[in-house]
């Protein structure tokens, strides 16, 4: 290595050069994008991870350096030694950084040479996302990649700043762990020496962090991996990243008010953007009757009108019969969407039905009243009140749910969502964050019979419903908080439970027995035995946060070496397979039998 830079040292990154170095020489060192020959003089858009610049050749000049520009091919790693000089006129590149000046080139070193890339390494070709991570290495030489990673580094430096500055201790704590439950499925990991016992990896630290605070800590932050076996999305990862902290002695509005504080912190260091503070905040009941969600994207308006008084006793027997079965109907407006097709009225409804949906009732507003399939069942004064509730105008498509509260919610809440996109309503660089509070402590699970924690069973209640526990569970609220950013749930946390008996009657309510707390959790129920403070914390997922800072549309683009919608490594194709003798040493025997 050292024989091959000899005593070059880089002066710059090639982004760095500019028309105030006009006259001076530097010294660069970085990969080949493109080399060009134009009649004896040769070109070569050299890069490195801070941007281009363009070398200039001359055989009359330089012709040693000439002759070995000639060899160079697209990816070959080059050191060169020139003068920075203006471009001649009309040839100045304004969209470029550099786009002043060229270096016209005295030495040239081939460092390494590279074979033709399996596809094209610019910002202008696409190219199939499953070629781009079967060589990831590759891929991470794009410079909209790379950006994403650096200001995702640029977030990380900005939390980890502004939480020392705030009396926080990074903690870490164990990766090969019990099963913390977050409502997904464990990675396992089988132990050697404990023969037939396994690990679980974390899902989060949530049971550490709250240790820590029994511990005296006070406050904790950690930036660290989580690991999920879920279904995974477009802004899921099976290892993902969270920004965790937990703080002692404070109630849900001390955790909100410094951690709306970080946030804002991000977002003026990263794009320099000024959040007003506090940020809004809506109950998780308001935010489901009008977005039909709890994580309302309030870039754009579309909200849904709940119009069950208007049609109990009208003549469309699905919107009767959804309000006298203890449902309910909602409407929302897609302003001046009457042009949709017959084709686009399918669609939508498809998409409904992805969310258990019946159908999709709807009406166009025209010049001559209602256009609709359902327009016969309705009188008059019915589509009048209707029209009213809806603010509907000609030209305006009006769209129903009638079903159960939730199926209704769920699936006009998406819908809207979907809207939202497919009109264009949402600006990328439009940022609104809503924390939603007040979460249902329980939600009734039908397959399984039982209550089920909405956020995880170490959640207080609210102090005016912890009576419900008893009369009425399912009623009682939680003190839970998420953060929602442009419709994504970038963090979620809340107050813990810290009285060892209402975490006992906590595991009761979610039908895990005394013996199976006490297996799963004994550590933390013996824990809050011996003075744990009040406490309670929160965590953000980096990955979805830096997506939204990026405006990537999909996680992987802001991971360095992610992993597929089916949980696989592309380039490092895992997860493999495991040699007997392996499978031997951890007392596993497979019931499939590995292909030979
Ligand atoms: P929660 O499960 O809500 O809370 O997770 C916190 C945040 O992590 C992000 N997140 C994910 N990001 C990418 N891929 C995933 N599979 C994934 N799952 C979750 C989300 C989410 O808001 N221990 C609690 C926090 C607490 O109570 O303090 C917890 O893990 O942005
Ligand atoms: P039908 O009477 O089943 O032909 O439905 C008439 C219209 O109502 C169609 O546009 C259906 O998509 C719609 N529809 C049917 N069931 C529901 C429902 N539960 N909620 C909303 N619209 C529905």
């Amino acid at each position: 290595m050292n024989d091959i830079l000899g005593d070059w040292k880089r002066s710059h990154y090639c982004g760095q050069v500019t028309a105030e170095d006009i006259g001076n020489e530097v010294c660069l060192m970085g990969w080949v994008q493109r080399r060009r020959d134009h009649g004896g003089l040769i070109f070569i858009d050299l890069r490195d991870r801070d941007g281009f610049v363009q070398l200039a050749l001359d055989p009359d000049r330089d012709p040693e350096a000439h002759a070995k520009a000639e060899k160079v091919r697209g990816e070959y790693v080059v050191a060169i030694k020139g003068k920075v000089s203006p471009r001649p006129e009309g040839t100045v590149n304004p969209k470029m950084k550099t786009g002043e000046v060229e270096v016209e080139v005295s030495e040239l070193r081939i460092l390494n040479t590279a074979k033709t890339p399996p596809f094209m390494l610019d910002e202008f070709t696409d190219v199939a996302e499953n070629l781009r991570l079967k060589h990831r290495y590759l891929d991470l030489r794009r410079s909209s990649v790379q950006e994403n990673l650096i200001l995702r580094y640029k977030v990380t430096r900005t939390v980890r700043n502004y939480l020392d500055a705030n009396g926080f201790l990074d903690i870490e704590t164990p990766i090969l762990t019990k099963s913390t439950p977050e409502g997904a499925r464990d990675y396992l990991v089988p132990s050697r020496v404990n023969p037939g016992t396994f690990f679980a990896l974390p899902q989060s630290p949530q049971l550490f962090k709250q240790l820590l605070m029994v511990s005296g800590f006070d406050r904790y932050a950690q930036i660290t991996k989580c690991f999920r076996d879920e279904d995974l999305r477009a802004d899921r990862q099976p290892e993902f990243t969270q920004i965790d902290c937990e703080m002692s002695f404070v109630d849900r509005d001390d955790v909100i008010a410094i951690m709306e504080g970080m946030i804002a912190q991000v977002f003026k260091e990263t794009k320099g953007i000024e959040i007003t503070l506090p940020m809004q905040r809506m109950t998780y009941d308001e935010a489901l009757n009008r977005f039909g969600v709890d994580n309302p994207d309030l870039r754009f308006d579309l909200e849904l009108t709940d119009i069950s008084d208007l049609v109990e006793e009208c003549g469309f027997k699905v919107f009767a019969d959804a309000v006298s079965g203890g449902g309910v109907v909602k409407g929302l407006n897609a302003m001046g969407c009457a042009s949709f097709s017959r084709k686009d009225m399918d669609d939508l409804t498809d998409f409904v039905k992805i969310y258990g949906a019946k159908g999709l009732a709807y009406v166009k507003v025209t010049d001559e009243g209602w256009q609709s399939p359902i327009g016969k069942f309705f009188t008059d004064d019915e589509k009048a009140a209707i029209n009213q509730a809806l603010e509907a105008e000609v030209g305006d498509l009006l769209m129903f749910g009638a079903d159960a509260t939730g199926i209704v919610n769920e699936s006009l809440g998406r819908l809207r969502g979907h809207l939202g996109q497919k009109l264009g309503l949402a600006a990328k660089d439009d940022y609104r964050f809503v924390w939603i509070t007040d979460f249902p402590l329980l939600e009734w699970d039908g397959d399984t019979r039982r209550h089920l924690a909405v956020h995880h069973p170490f959640t207080a209640p609210m102090d005016e419903d912890v009576a419900l526990l008893d009369s009425d569970p399912g009623k009682a609220r939680a003190k839970a908080y998420d953060l929602v950013l442009n419709g994504s749930e970038i963090g979620g946390g809340s107050i813990r439970i810290h009285d060892q008996a209402v975490q006992s009657r906590m595991f009761g309510l979610l039908g895990i027995g005394e013996e199976e707390a006490r297996e799963k959790f004994g550590f933390l129920l013996d824990a809050l035995e011996y003075g744990a403070p009040p406490h309670g914390g929160i965590a953000f997922g980096l990955d979805r946060l830096t997506m939204i800072l990026t405006g990537a549309d999909s996680i992987r683009d802001v991971i360095a070496f992610p992993k597929t919608q089916k949980a696989t490594c592309l380039m490092s194709e895992a997860p493999g397979e495991v040699d007997t003798t392996q499978l031997r040493d951890l007392h596993i025997r497979l019931a499939a039998k590995p292909k030979p």
